[in-house]
């Protein structure tokens, strides 16, 4: 269960989100890296394309997204008809402010005609701003159906460097990173190894090019999870945050799975707790919103990921 309250508080709670869900015909998001409770109250889990696929189609009135905020935004973006609320406001994606508009504007003037391809992980001031955008799941895809040769890839630039390794296509990289998939190093992979001899290395694209390199498999959560399910190996590696081993072991009661450094906690995506699921649903609030203007132009961005 790995429940970070105790079972009591755990039931009261989520008796009370479930008769304020069905009083404001509501739906729970949660991304695979939120608390092990959050996901066990939510709706649906998923990694980030998974959980904008379901913000675009559901019929909720109201969408609480236990995430970060750029994935809530996302779904103000498609679903501009729905109160999108967001539990803890403050529950920001550091990657995401390293690109702003500005800084987009003034290199796209640098280079006339370049195409930009936006990770998700970014404001919707930097989506109105690029041609596509996509996840770690599509990112690959995504880079394969545009032409030509000048493509600036924003804010990741371990996933851009992932993606253009597998195409043999080159592309201009913005120097973005995830603070938290930074923090593992080579070495704590080579020693998980020698611990671990007989476990799958499945590590997140966010994470450094020499860390890729060590891996039997990358992939989005979705896919390390679906990796996980699929593979005869019994004992896994996992090189992502610590949030995941909740689905995995849900997944896969029976397989082993170690962490491959205990400092890969995002504390942004631990910022929502149940009592704030309870207490946003009571309050709708915090609203995420998006200027209309500015909505828009990233629904198209996003529209041309999610039409491929
Ligand atoms: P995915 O769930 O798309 O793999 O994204 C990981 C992530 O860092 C979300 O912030
Ligand atoms: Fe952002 Fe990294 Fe946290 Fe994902 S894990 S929300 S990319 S800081």
């Amino acid at each position: 269960m790995n429940h970070t309250i105790s079972q009591d508080l755990f039931q009261t709670l989520a008796t009370e989100i479930k008769v304020l869900k069905q009083e404001h015909k509501a739906i729970i998001l949660a991304h695979y890296y939120q608390r092990p409770e959050v996901q066990d109250i939510a709706d649906f889990v998923g990694d980030s394309l998974q959980l904008s696929q379901q913000a675009a189609n559901t019929d909720a009135e109201v969408i609480v997204f236990c995430g970060v905020h750029f994935m809530a935004e996302s779904a103000a973006i498609l679903s501009p008809d729905k109160v999108v609320i967001l539990p803890e406001q403050n529950a920001g994606c550091p990657m995401a402010d390293m690109v702003d508009a500005e800084g987009l504007r003034a290199y796209k003037k640098r280079v006339p005609g370049v195409q930009v391809v936006c990770y998700v992980n970014s404001s919707a001031e930097v989506k109105a701003e690029s041609d596509i955008c996509c996840t770690s799941s599509n990112a690959v895809k995504v880079v394969q159906s545009l032409k030509g040769n000048d493509i600036l890839f924003i804010p990741d630039e371990n996933l851009g460097r992932y993606a253009a390794k597998i195409l043999g296509r080159s592309l201009q990289l913005w120097p973005g990173y995830c603070k938290t998939h930074h923090r593992l190093t080579k070495e704590d992979i080579l020693v998980a190894k020698k611990e671990h001899p007989l476990a799958k290395t499945i590590v997140h694209p966010e994470c450094r090019e020499e860390i890729c390199q060590e891996a039997d498999y990358v992939g989005s959560t979705a896919g390390l999870i679906g990796y996980a399910k699929n593979s005869e190996a019994q004992e896994f590696i996992v090189g992502t945050e610590s949030g995941i081993l909740h689905r995995l072991h849900q997944v896969c009661p029976e397989k082993k799975f170690y962490l491959a450094s205990e400092r890969l906690v995002c504390p942004n995506m631990k910022l929502t707790t149940l009592a704030k699921v309870r207490d946003g649903l009571r309050t709708l609030s915090p609203r995420v919103t998006v200027k209309e203007e500015i909505r828009v132009r990233a629904k198209a961005t996003l529209e041309r990921m999610l039409a491929l």
